[in-house]
């Protein structure tokens, strides 16, 4: 019989114990026992089984009541048994009771485990990036940087207002920053500006922005928003930017369908990753 519940403090062994089981170099164990203590941000939940914790899950609270579904992970040896979906399903009647409006969560193209259970659930894919990556060789020693015109730095708040006139020429209505994706808006923009997660690029002659994660050996730029033409130098200003001392894995998520992805395949060298889907559950009220 699986029991679903919210995790605390007092779960944590146990937790982390099953996390170990589940994936190597999982980001979960690193950041499971501060969502489980901020309740306000999100939501965690536990799947128990005669008593032992075999599954968990967190949902993300994100403006307009969107939520975003991550981190599900089940015990190996006590899959297809219904813990994974015990779990989504709780999360969906958790948020739904919160009064949220949308569930939005991402899967890789190949877990086709997670695909199957996310359809059967009722999420519907509304979306796909491919993932390109480049490996940058390290920067010789004694070489000097060019002298750019251009920057590539930070957002912070007083920048709002050029971001939404970017994503507005751009014809944006969603952005994905940090591995999580949501409609676009002044306060889905601002809650990442203020966790660091948003960067721009300020050339004399155009502006692109984009969700950035500075990794020192493999940082990504995720679906960069400006005109075309801009986003391809913007890429290749990073490509020159982002060599390191150590080589360097340059990662770069577009749209599924974005022309730049052959650009960046045929001109630029980039070699395609696996896909990222990306699906959406509407939590209207219940009759
Ligand atoms: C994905 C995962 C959470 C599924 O958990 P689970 O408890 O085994 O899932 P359920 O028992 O609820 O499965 C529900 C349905 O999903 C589908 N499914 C689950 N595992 C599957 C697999 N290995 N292959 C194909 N379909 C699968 C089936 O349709 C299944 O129904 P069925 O068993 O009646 O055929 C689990 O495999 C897991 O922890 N994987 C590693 C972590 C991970 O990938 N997390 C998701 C990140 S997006």
């Amino acid at each position: 019989m699986i029991k679903v519940r919210r995790g605390s403090r007092e779960d944590l062994p146990a937790v982390l114990d099953l996390l170990s089981r589940v994936w190597d170099d999982d980001y979960v164990p690193h950041l499971w026992l501060e969502w489980a203590e901020s309740p306000s941000e999100g939501l965690v939940l536990v799947a128990e089984s005669d008593g032992d914790i075999v599954g968990t899950t967190y949902v993300d609270f994100m403006p307009h009541g969107a939520c975003w579904f991550q981190a599900l992970r089940v015990h190996p040896e006590f899959r297809r048994l219904g813990v994974g979906s015990a779990l989504a399903q709780a999360a969906l009647d958790e948020s739904r009771t919160r009064g949220r409006s949308y569930a939005y969560l991402g899967i890789d193209a190949e877990n086709t485990a997670s695909l199957n259970m996310t359809a059967r659930l009722g999420f519907r894919q509304i979306t796909e990036y491919t993932l390109l990556s480049l490996t940058l060789p390290p920067w010789p020693t004694g070489m000097e940087r060019p002298k750019n015109t251009a920057t590539w730095c930070k957002a912070s708040l007083s920048d709002l207002p050029r971001l939404l006139t970017a994503a507005r020429e751009a014809k944006r209505a969603d952005f994905i920053a940090c591995w999580q994706w949501q409609p676009l808006s002044s306060e889905a923009l601002q809650e990442n500006i203020e966790q660091d997660n948003i960067w721009f690029w300020d050339d004399p002659s155009a502006f692109v922005f984009a969700g950035f994660e500075d990794s020192e050996s493999h940082p990504h730029l995720f679906d960069p928003c400006g005109q075309p033409e801009a986003v391809k130098q913007l890429i290749d200003f990073l490509t020159v930017n982002l060599r390191r001392e150590e080589e360097t894995r340059f990662e770069v998520w577009l749209r599924h369908d974005s022309p730049l992805v052959e650009f960046l395949l045929h001109q630029r060298g980039f070699v395609e990753q696996e896909g990222y889907t990306i699906w959406e559950y509407p939590l209207q009220p219940l009759q």
